[in-house]
C-alpha cells in the first residue's frame, strides 16, 4: 500500500482515546455518494492522472487499520471514501452549494487493506458546507467499508478541534463516548499531517 511505509501506526496509537476494538458506529451515507467515478480509482485524491496541478487545500493523510471486534486485522477489505473539496463542494449534481469545485481534486478514492489490515489515503481537508440556514456541516470524510464475512460499514470521520462538531446534528445523534470514535486528531509527523482512523467491523 502506498502509505504504509510513511509512518508506523504504532506512532499514533497514544492518540487513541476510545476502546480500540469497539465496533465503529454507523452514520448515514448522505446524499452525495458519487453517481460517476473518476478515472483515477486509487488512494491519492490530491492528484488526477493526466493533469499537472495538485488539488487545493491542506494535504492530509488518513490511515488506520480495518479490524474485527477481537482486534484482529481484516486484510483485503475494500475501503471507499468520498468528500467535499477544500471549498466544501461535492462533485455531485445534487449539491446546490454555490462554492467552487476544485477541478484538480478526485473527490472519491478507494484502498484495499493490506495483510496487516492497514489502509491509507492522501487527500485534502474538506471544507465545511451549508445544509440549510441553521446548519453547517463540519469538515468530514465519508467512508464505506466492506469485506467478506463482515457487515458493511458506512460512516463518517470528523476532525478534532472543529467548533462546528459541537453543533452538528448528525454527530449530536450519538452519545458523547461514541462521538469520540468518529473525531480524529491530526498530528504532524515528518512534515505530513496524519490522522489515525481505525475501522472496526462486525461479523455478519
Ligand atoms: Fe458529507
Amino acid at each position: 500500500m502506498a502509505f504504509c511505509g510513511l509512518v508506523a501506526l504504532e506512532t499514533l496509537k497514544p492518540a487513541l482515546t476510545f476502546p480500540a476494538c469497539a465496533p465503529t458506529p454507523h452514520e448515514t451515507e448522505g446524499p452525495f455518494y458519487p453517481v460517476a467515478f473518476p478515472l483515477d480509482k486509487n488512494n491519492d485524491l490530491t492528484f488526477l492522472e493526466g493533469t499537472s496541478k495538485q488539488a487545493e487545500g491542506e494535504t492530509i493523510y488518513v490511515t488506520g487499520r480495518v479490524q474485527d471486534e477481537a482486534c484482529r486485522p481484516v486484510p483485503g477489505a475494500m475501503v471507499e471514501i468520498w468528500q467535499a473539496c477544500s471549498t466544501g463542494k461535492y462533485n455531485h449534481p445534487r449539491d446546490k452549494n454555490p462554492a467552487r469545485l476544485d477541478p484538480n481534486f478526485q473527490y472519491w478514492g478507494k484502498a484495499v487493506s493490506d495483510a496487516n489490515g492497514e489502509y491509507g489515503f492522501k487527500t485534502v481537508k474538506p471544507g465545511s458546507y451549508p445544509v440549510d440556514g441553521l446548519w453547517t456541516r463540519p469538515p468530514h470524510i465519508h467512508f464505506y467499508v466492506r469485506s467478506k464475512n463482515y457487515s458493511e460499514l458506512t460512516t463518517q470521520m470528523y476532525f478534532a478541534g472543529e467548533a462546528l462538531n459541537d453543533k452538528d446534528r448528525l454527530l449530536g445523534d450519538h452519545p458523547e463516548a461514541e462521538r469520540e470514535k468518529f473525531i480524529v486528531g491530526f498530528h504532524r509527523i515528518k512534515e505530513k499531517r496524519i490522522g489515525l482512523f481505525n475501522l472496526t467491523l462486525k461479523k455478519s
